[in-house]
Formats: C-alpha cells, structure tokens, sequence
C-alpha cells in the first residue's frame, strides 16, 4: 500500500472549510493508503503564540480529527517524535537559504501573523519549510494531500531529498508527490467574497461541532445577493450554499434544488433550509463521537501517546539511516 502523510496545525477550532477543504479527505484516504496524519506543535511555535494555548489546542485538535473519523493509531503528535526535529536540523545543511528567503509563505507571514508586536520574527518561521520536509521524508510518503497552497513546499521537500540522495550516492529518498483531490473551496457565508476563516471573526466560520440554532442562524442569514449579480447568473454566496449542500452529501436536495433555480424558481428559503439540514446531519454525528471522546479523555491521550509512539519507531528507523548516511556518530547507548 501507497504511504500518505499530511499534518495540521493545532488551531483550536475546526469549521466547515477545514473539514470539508482537507479533513474529510483524510478520513477517506484511510480506506485506501496507509496514512499518518501529525498534529504539528513544533510548527505552531515559528509564529507568536501562547504557551498554555498551544497544548491546549493540541490536545482540542486531537479530538476533533478523532470524532470527525480519522484513526487513532494513524494519529501522532508531532512534538512527541522529537526525531523530526532531529532531522529537520540536519535538512538545515541540505536546504539552500537563498531558497528559503523566497518562500511565499515565508514573505507573507513575516509581514503579519508571524511577526511579533515588537518586530520579532523567528528563525524557525524561515525553517519552517524544512521542518516540514522532515515530517514528509521521515515516513518516505509517497504522496502529501495538501491545498495547491502548498506546492512551494513540496518542491522544498523534493529539492532537501535530492540534494541528501545525491551526497550520498544513492536514491535513499523517495520524491513525494502532492495529492490533489477535487475539494470544495468553502466561502464565508456572511461574507461569500472570503474564504471561511476563524481569523476572519466569529460570523465568518461555522464549527464542525456548533449547535442547532447557531447552524440555523448563520444559514439563515447567509448572504445571497449582493446586488451585482447579472440577472440569470448566480452570485457568490447562493453558489456557496449549493457548494455546502453538495459537501453535506445531500446530492438529491443539491440536484432538486439546482432545477429550481435553472427554472427561476428557486426559493432561497429551501435553499438555507437544506444547507441546515445537510450541516446538522454532519455536526450531529460529530457532536455525538466528540463527547464520548470528552468523556473518556483520559484513555484518549493514552491511545495517542501510544500511537506516537508506534509512528515514532519508523521515524527512528529513518534517523539512524540517516545519520549513517550523512557521517555522523550513531551509538546506540
Ligand atoms: N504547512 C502545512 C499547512 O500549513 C502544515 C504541515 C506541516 C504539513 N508539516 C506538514 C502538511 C507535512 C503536509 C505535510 O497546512
């Protein structure tokens, strides 16, 4: 079986856009690769943060992607195989600089969320991307489900293992590739020329997990005309509601709905109405995996611990090779 990696930053809260843009590709890609999937704290300290925060949200991302159906043991967290930050130090000396100073994300992020108050911007914000080849390259993935937002980094990744395959004189890597699946891109509803965000403000996502009346609400008012739609075309956010009602797997009330609006009689009241409908099916499946799993955090984190655990002895497996590889002293003490 092919290997799949990816990995998701520990951001508290997961909304529509996150499950329906790449979780739920995770949850069905189990079926058919064997994947590891980390929640990657070492990553989430390149720009300000909270301490306290960060394991909060570490842990809160664990239960989410559990009670939205990813396995717990395809399930680790990044900073408990410190191996990959052993192995991003040595990417360090196979990654060009001059490379890592033209990231697009490193250019974006050093101008806003990852500069400090003060002006403090993080080595590990321009290391970002070779910490990130270290989680790809230390399982061998063959293929990373990622947005096109990554691709940069994929190259970076694909770059770190030639040059480490051509110092050492053989194809000890394998190139990873990315793995485009088509997802639907999620617009805000309150605000359909947005993407759905949490950073945008509260009216801007709908959590995987909020409650009925809240779901009904922000539906409810989901913008669907802002005025400037030519007539006969359909704007932004009624395009949106079809695409979440599309999402939900409600196909039939999608396709009911579509001739209804290809015969000018679509009334976006059913529209909304469906979309809630379509949402709550999902949140409340969630909803009920979510509060067995509060219940029983105790023995949760154990089972992520031990899924750590067994992910770590491949990353350990690697790290060894490597640093024979690469000329450096492996004793096992
Ligand atoms: N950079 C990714 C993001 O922001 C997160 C990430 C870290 C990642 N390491 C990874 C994704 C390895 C795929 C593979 O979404």
């Amino acid at each position: 079986m092919k290997k799949v990696l990816s990995c998701i930053q520990p951001t508290g809260n997961m909304h529509f856009g996150n499950y329906f843009g790449a979780v739920k590709n995770y949850v069905d890609l189990q079926k058919d690769y064997n994947c590891v999937y980390g929640v990657v704290d070492y990553h989430a300290m390149t720009a300000p943060y909270n301490p306290v925060k960060l394991r909060q949200n570490t842990w809160e991302m664990i239960f989410n992607l559990l009670a939205v159906g990813v396995k717990a043991e395809n399930l680790f967290i990044q900073s408990l195989i410190p191996e990959h930050a052993e192995l991003g130090w040595i990417f360090n000396c196979y990654c060009s600089y001059g490379q890592l100073t033209r990231m697009t994300q490193f250019k974006d992020k050093s101008s806003t969320t990852g500069k400090s108050d003060d002006g403090f911007i993080s080595a590990g914000l321009l290391g970002y991307p070779v910490l990130q080849a270290a989680d790809i390259l230390i399982y061998k993935a063959d293929f990373v489900p990622v947005g096109k937002d990554q691709e940069q980094h994929l190259e970076l990744t694909r770059n770190i293992a030639e040059r480490f395959n051509k110092q050492v004189g053989k194809d000890y890597f394998v190139l990873p590739e990315t793995l485009y699946t088509e997802t639907p891109k999620v617009l805000s509803t309150a605000d359909p020329s947005k993407k759905m965000s949490k950073s945008a403000g509260d009216k801007h996502y709908i959590s995987v997990f909020e409650k009925e009346e809240v779901i009904r609400k922000k539906i409810k008012s989901a913008v669907t005309d802002a005025g400037d739609t030519p007539e006969g075309e359909m704007s932004a956010g009624v395009n949106n509601l079809f695409t979440i009602l599309k999402a939900s797997g409600k196909i039939e009330a999608h396709n009911a709905l579509m001739e209804d609006f290809n015969n000018n009689a679509l009334k976006y009241v059913d529209l909304k109405n469906a979309v809630a409908d379509g949402l709550m099916t999902l949140t409340d499946k969630f909803n009920a995996k979510k509060s067995e799993i509060i219940s029983d955090k105790k023995n949760i984190k154990n089972q992520i611990k031990a899924s750590s655990n067994e992910i770590r002895k491949r990353a350990q497996e690697t790290v060894k090779e490597v640093k024979d590889l690469a000329g450096l002293i492996n004793i096992k003490f």
